[in-house]
């Protein structure tokens, strides 16, 4: 078996190949992505935890190519302390956790109303009418997006999104540059605006923000917000997504979580470890570095498999059993250390609420539609489309 994350079969099961590597060649270079991969949770902890060993590697950018619709700024998710260091606590103080607690009851009424729409018609599509628009309504909302751009916003930040999974098509590449180039002349003016007449948002927030004497550039605010977007939306979506899924699959876990609403937040930790929404990321190493299963050279790109940190039977017992009352604290499908994911608190609030939405608000649910289509990326692991239908 030759782990080769490009390829279709391996983008819709990878789990037996990461068993595979972790078994028999935890540190592993694999050749179509001209890198290392470590396979097991304690390499890919070790990593997170020695940001000055495996440096963040300004892949970002490089995902998006021509498309960065910011090129001249870099991303805080591509930084080293010290800059990543002040980026960072300026960053915080838009998500700081009474900011995130304060957002439950818009979240759950912008939840009611997607959910009444996606029940509108006996069949519905979970991701294009409920995970798919949820973070990005919050989101933009978060960030102080007047309600009449709200969906100049979402198509935008779509676009977005579709510019990081490369598309070929030269048609759409227009259309992501354009989109790019609309969001950031929208928020350089938003950005602008706050500076003198402040709101209730993140925006606002970031523009305020001041240590040491240090401020945030316009455009380190413009790239945190773009990230913001690209980071928090189909990372999410993901997540519910992923969560539906695997309870459909898992009838006897589906009955125990409607037995017991107090057993949600384990069924979301069970899902980021299960089947985790970021399955990948990068590094490259400031210097040789000796691992467990062998050496890495300096210089070179490191692959983290957190998808499969996540099933390693050295740190979870029976791993690829989907368990909703596991609980797991440790798995590391938000990450660990400096760059530990920003936006968590956000992702488990609106997953929580909108899987406590589908399960005690509305009737019994199947899925219409078998094998669902996976989206084709190394990095997320989710599907396209999941259509519904709620029982009479
Ligand atoms: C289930 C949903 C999500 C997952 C699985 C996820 C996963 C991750 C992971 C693995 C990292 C670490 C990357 C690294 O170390 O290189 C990360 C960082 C980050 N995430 Fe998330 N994320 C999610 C949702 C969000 C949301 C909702 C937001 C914001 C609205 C967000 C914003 C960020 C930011 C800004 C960083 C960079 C932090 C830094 O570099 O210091 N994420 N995320």
């Amino acid at each position: 078996m030759n782990y080769n994350p490009l390829l279709p079969e391996v983008m819709k099961n990878p789990f037996p190949y990461y068993t595979e590597l972790r078994n028999e060649a935890p540190v592993a270079w694999i050749e179509p992505l001209q890198g290392w991969a470590l396979s097991r949770y304690a390499d890919v902890d070790f990593a997170l935890r020695n940001p000055q060993i495996f440096s963040s590697s300004g892949f970002t950018g490089q995902t998006l190519g021509e498309l960065n619709p910011v090129p001249d700024v870099p991303w805080i998710l591509d930084m080293n302390p010290p800059d990543h260091t002040r980026l960072r606590k300026l960053a915080n103080k838009g998500f700081l956790p009474r900011i995130i607690r304060g957002l439950e009851p818009r979240v759950q009424e912008i939840t009611r109303q997607l959910i009444a729409s996606l029940r509108s018609q006996t069949e519905g599509d979970l991701v294009a009418k409920l995970s798919g628009p949820l973070p990005t309504t919050v989101i933009a909302e978060m960030l102080g997006v007047e309600t009449e751009r709200v969906d100049d916003f979402k198509r935008w930040s779509d676009d977005m999104v579709l510019g990081t999974s490369r598309p070929t098509d030269e048609a759409v590449r227009d259309q992501v540059r354009n989109s790019g180039a609309a969001l950031r002349d929208y928020f350089a003016r938003l950005i602008e605006r706050r500076r003198t007449d402040p709101g209730e948002d993140v925006i606002t927030a970031l523009v305020r923000a001041e240590e040491e004497r240090d401020m945030l550039s316009a455009s380190e605010i413009l790239a945190l917000a773009i990230l913001l977007l690209l980071a928090g939306n189909e990372t999410t979506t993901n997540l519910i997504g992923n969560a539906v899924r695997n309870l459909l699959g898992h009838p006897a876990e589906l009955a125990k979580v409607r037995a017991d609403r107090a057993l949600v937040p384990s069924l979301v930790e069970e899902v980021l470890r299960y089947d985790s929404p970021v399955q990948v990321i990068p590094r490259v190493t400031a210097r040789e570095v000796e691992l467990e299963g062998g050496k890495i050279p300096a210089g070179a790109i490191v692959f983290l498999l957190l998808g499969s940190a996540n099933r390693d039977e050295r740190k979870f017992p029976e791993p690829d059993r989907f368990d909703v009352t596991r609980n797991p604290q440790d798995h590391v499908a938000f990450g660990y250390g400096i760059h530990y994911c920003l936006g968590a608190p956000l992702a488990r609030l609106e997953a929580r609420i909108a899987l406590e939405s589908l399960l005690f608000d509305c009737p019994p649910f199947t899925c219409t539609r078998e094998p669902l289509p996976p989206i084709a990326s190394i990095i997320v692991r989710g599907v396209q489309t999941l259509p519904l239908r709620f029982a009479a």
